[in-house]
């Protein structure tokens, strides 16, 4: 367990917030490892009936701590990383699951919202998925869903050159249900959590199975997998962590 993510069911709805703020909601393994238990008892607790998403602070969250990418580029940390599990435990939840965004949502932050059947976003809410700007290789079947969602060219964008979308366009990408402003974010969410719990359960649960391929999905987050472990290794992810790590923009022209 970790002190970074909270866990309240009331009503139905499982609430897991994000509590790292002073480091923008960054996933640490034991963060990801909450998140996965969490998702896991939800799905078999016949009392959870929903799952909602949020974070606390000025952003959803800056996805995965660079500083756990830095130490897997030097091969330490676990064997299984808890941030694949995370994923493949998300992206095999058959309840609902609510996002509540605002501020940044980086990396995992967006891609996970691939997976979230209803997504609110604050109007400051920024969608970004730098995995080239770290040398990585997306991830969470996000190299397959978002082009799916909002086309090559854009999601190309986002990939490539780190382009963030704004909450209007993600709105009119078909990235979210609404925009609304900050301090009405949870309650439009929870409403919206709180609606579906009185929905018929099984017909939803039925609903979200034909409406994912999951199939596709799990053969996509198995290759994204891969590859994302082979580029955490390379020199190029290593001066991309340095760079952050040292507040400075990476020099991919000195490495090979
Ligand atoms: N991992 C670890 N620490 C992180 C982090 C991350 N992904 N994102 C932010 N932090 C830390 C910063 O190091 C800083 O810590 P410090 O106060 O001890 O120096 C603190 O959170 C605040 O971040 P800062 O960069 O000062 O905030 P900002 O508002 O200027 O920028 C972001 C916010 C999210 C745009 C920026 O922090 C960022 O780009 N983070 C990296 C995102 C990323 O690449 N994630 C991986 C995606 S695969």
């Amino acid at each position: 367990m970790t002190e970074h993510v909270t866990i309240d069911t009331a009503d139905g709805v499982m609430t897991l917030t994000l509590q790292r703020p002073e480091k923008k909601n960054a996933l640490t393994g034991a963060m990801y490892d909450a998140l996965s238990d969490a998702l896991k008892k939800a799905e078999s607790d016949p009392s959870v009936r929903v799952i909602q998403f949020q974070g606390d602070g000025d952003s959803f969250t800056a996805g995965n701590d660079l500083g756990d990418f830095a130490s897997q580029a030097r091969g330490e940390g676990p064997v299984d990383s808890p941030a694949h599990g995370f994923i493949e435990t998300l992206s095999k939840v058959g309840k609902p699951l609510v996002a509540a965004v605002q501020g940044n949502a980086v990396g995992i932050g967006t891609t996970m919202l691939l997976h979230c059947d209803l997504v609110y976003l604050a109007d400051n809410a920024r969608l970004l998925t730098p995995f080239v700007n770290l040398a990585l290789v997306p991830e969470a079947g996000s190299s397959w869903l978002l082009p799916l969602r909002i086309g090559h060219a854009r999601a190309y964008a986002m990939f490539a050159l780190g382009e963030p979308m704004d909450a209007s366009t993600a709105l009119a990408c078909g990235l979210a249900n609404a925009v609304v402003q900050r301090e009405e974010l949870r309650k439009r969410a929870h409403d919206a959590a709180i609606a579906l719990t009185k929905r018929p359960a099984g017909s939803l649960n039925l609903t979200k199975k034909l409406m994912r391929q999951h199939q596709q999905i799990a053969a996509q987050i198995a290759a994204e997998g891969q590859a994302f472990k082979e580029r955490l290794g390379t020199p190029e992810a290593r001066e991309a962590f340095s760079a952050f790590a040292e507040r400075r923009l990476p020099d991919f022209t000195k490495v090979a």
